[in-house]
């Protein structure tokens, strides 16, 4: 069936340093390897998990743009704070590296002059879009316009984001510079293309033949890709950020990011250890891939066929990749600030690193797109952790103390229940194994959690509580069994948990037991002292949660105005010459004004219109107070028709428009002048 490896590298997506991470990505890529590498290094496995931060790419020098900063400042930044907020979460990467770093120039250059040399790339001369106002060619999301498929605006050159869709900056209707909004001209130049077409007999054979063990939704994408045929890709661009084509005549031009990318695995691992070539050459290795599934092409077609194509390394042995997470309902996007974002959470939740984990990981988007609501963290906190894991190991070591003084009692004579335990205790260890071999986290943590579920049934069904005056050496059976149980919960939720598999080692004061071990029920002598009890976990409170859902619909209606805002009406019909000389508007003198008595909307102003003093009713009680307003010039239509409103006749109309935010501006003139003047 499977082969058997000597050792294993694992990769995790290198995250964009363009913005920090959020629960989406840790669901989708992170959560899942860290598992599996914890429980490959447990099982005594030669592992090394290679990560760090994917620092080239249009978005960046997009954003350093907007900030008037450099791009180097942009990614230093975040990859300083991923790197800290991966810490924080107890990510255990052997190196979490960068690709703005030495090691990697080179290695992606040198990698690029190989395939050159070999005469693996295809020249191509192409008309591409040219921003003549920045003077700059414009690449993927440099390039703006409307998407084909379905008629969002704001599209991007290689993706839209509205639908998915995968795009070609030809595509898109309407196209614009992202840089100056100006409309774009084409020009030509020169780029060096991958042509995948060539790959086509070797990935079918490699995947779909040889790898059909692959999730589904990952098999399921190379194989549309393939049957739908593949094209030569572009691996160089014009732009000045990123690692320069090494070839005479490229000046201007650097590699395609996900070019470089994916060679940062290589440069993380050489920059960990000098034994790098061991993994990346030797077919002894077993390498993984953790990805999210809108990096599937990249890892199971693009940078396979570079790797073929420089000949020297070895390919993926599996490439799991999640379905996406949803947040409380909808898509979870950056731009819109509708996410978890890690620094935030632990910020927010200091010491539960470990719930985070435990709720992304029970509820993973392993097989379809999932959804986290943050009344479901809670209900899994307080029901899951604290009232099953926690409230099991409290209760072994709280009894223990409060019956035999913190030391475990000698196992006496076992029940038939007893011995039923222990066997469902033993044969945990298989199938949890072999859900974490085969990518299926969800259901290995569930079989961890039966431990925890398993030691309270156990205590609940025995009552030792009750026997402890009747039958006290029924009782030291009883509760060796219980701190058996916990002590190999300390081992099962390492992976997952490995906060708190540290915390009951240290509550124990025995272990780490080591996996091999899992299921024995000789983990702790008799005899021997247990440490003070503490909380696992916690519960987490109504007030708590609130406080989240409040960011969220702050975010929430930000967006909304900004849509709003973005939404401009359209043109009215004409009018004549006369119609608008008809419209007498006055610059006018704000001299008093005051909230209209039970109504939240209107303030009654005085204005000197410079014909006469008069009384003007405004929708603006919501945008201005009062006091504000006193003193100012303004613009007024005096000849509309006099309407009563709450019992005040109003006299004319103030004329505001709608910020970005949608609130309402008033408009003045540009220097002050008479009230009375005349605006046409
Ligand atoms: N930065 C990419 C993303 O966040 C992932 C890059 S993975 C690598 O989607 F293989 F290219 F490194
Ligand atoms: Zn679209």
């Amino acid at each position: 069936m499977s082969k058997s490896f000597e050792r294993y590298l694992v990769t995790s997506a290198l995250p964009y340093a363009n913005g920090p991470v959020h629960i989406g990505h840790l669901a989708g890529v992170y959560i899942p390897s860290d598992i599996y590498v914890r429980y490959l290094r447990l099982r005594g496995r030669d592992v090394i998990s290679v990560c760090g931060s994917d620092e080239h790419g249009v978005p960046i020098t997009i954003k350093a743009r907007k900030e008037g900063v450099t791009p180097q400042d942009v990614v230093d930044r975040y990859h300083e704070m991923i790197k800290r907020s991966f810490e924080g979460l107890g990510m255990s990467f052997d190196i979490y590296s960068r690709t703005s770093s030495a090691t990697h120039a080179k290695t992606a250059s040198d990698f690029f002059r190989k395939l050159y040399d070999d005469g693996k790339f295809i020249e191509r001369t192409s008309e591409q879009f040219y921003d003549t106002e920045a003077q700059t060619f414009l690449a993927d999301r440099y390039i703006v316009g409307t998407c084909p498929r379905c008629g969002n605006e704001r599209a991007y050159g290689d993706q839209c984001e509205k639908c998915g869709s995968t795009l070609s900056p030809d595509e898109l209707l309407d196209p614009r510079s992202a840089v100056s909004g100006s409309v774009p001209e084409k020009r030509s130049t020169k780029h060096w293309y991958l042509p995948l077409d060539k790959y086509e007999g070797f990935l079918r054979e490699w995947i779909l033949d040889g790898h059909k063990e692959w999730k589904s939704n990952v098999y399921g994408q190379c194989k549309s890709w393939l049957d739908g045929g593949l094209q030569p890709r572009a691996v160089s661009r014009d732009l000045e950020w990123g690692i320069p084509v090494p070839v005479k005549g490229a000046e201007g031009k650097v590699l395609y990011v996900w070019f470089d990318a994916p060679i940062g695995y290589i440069s993380a691992t050489k920059d960990l250890t000098p034994d790098w070539e061991k993994y990346w050459k030797d077919e002894g290795t077993k390498m993984v891939h953790f990805i999210g599934k809108d990096n599937i092409v990249f890892h199971c077609i693009v940078f396979p066929s570079m790797l073929r194509a420089h000949g020297e390394y070895i390919l993926p042995e599996n490439v799991p990749a999640n379905e996406f997470l949803n947040l409380e309902g909808e898509k979870i996007s950056t731009s819109r600030n509708w996410a978890v974002w890690l620094h935030e959470y632990l910020e927010d939740f200091p010491g539960k690193e470990d719930v985070l984990r435990y709720v992304l990981c029970a509820n993973a988007p392993e097989t379809k797109d999932n959804d986290f609501t943050w009344k479901d963290f809670q209900a899994r906190n307080n029901n899951e952790l604290v009232a099953v894991l926690g409230n099991f190991v409290n209760r072994a070591l709280v009894l223990t103390h409060k019956y035999f003084d913190g030391v475990v009692p000698a196992c006496g004579e076992l029940t038939e229940y007893d011995l039923q335990t222990l066997r469902e205790l033993a044969a945990v260890k298989e199938p949890l194994e072999n859900e974490i071999e085969n990518y299926r986290f969800r259901e290995a943590l569930r079989e961890a959690m039966n431990i925890a579920r398993l030691g309270n049934k156990y205590l609940a069904d025995t009552e030792p509580w009750k026997l402890i005056k009747s039958d006290p050496e029924r009782v030291k059976t009883i509760l060796n069994i219980a701190l058996q149980i916990t002590a190999n919960l300390s081992v099962a939720i390492e992976p997952f948990m490995p906060f708190s598999a540290r915390k009951i080692v240290g509550m124990l004061q025995a272990g780490p037991f080591g996996w091999e071990r899992l299921g024995a029920s000789d983990l702790l002598a008799a005899g021997h002292r247990i440490g003070e009890a503490a909380l696992l976990f916690e519960k987490i409170e109504d007030d708590a949660i609130q406080r989240q859902l409040d960011k969220l619909a702050a975010a929430k209606e930000a967006n909304a105005m900004n849509e709003a805002a973005q939404h401009v009406a359209e043109q009215k019909e004409s009018v004549s010459f006369d119609d608008f000389q008809k419209m007498d508007i006055r610059v006018s003198t704000i001299l008093a004004a005051e909230k209209v008595a039970k109504t939240k909307k209107l303030l009654k102003l005085t204005v000197d219109t410079g014909i006469d003093k008069r009384e003007i009713v405004s929708g603006i009680a919501e945008h201005y107070k009062p006091e504000e307003l006193v003193g100012r010039q303004v613009l007024v239509l005096v000849n509309l028709e006099p309407r009563e409103l709450k019992g005040i006749l109003s006299r004319g109309m103030i004329l505001m428009a709608e910020d970005v935010t949608g609130r309402l501006r008033l408009l003045q003139p540009d220097e002050k002048t008479v009230a009375g003047a005349v605006v046409g």
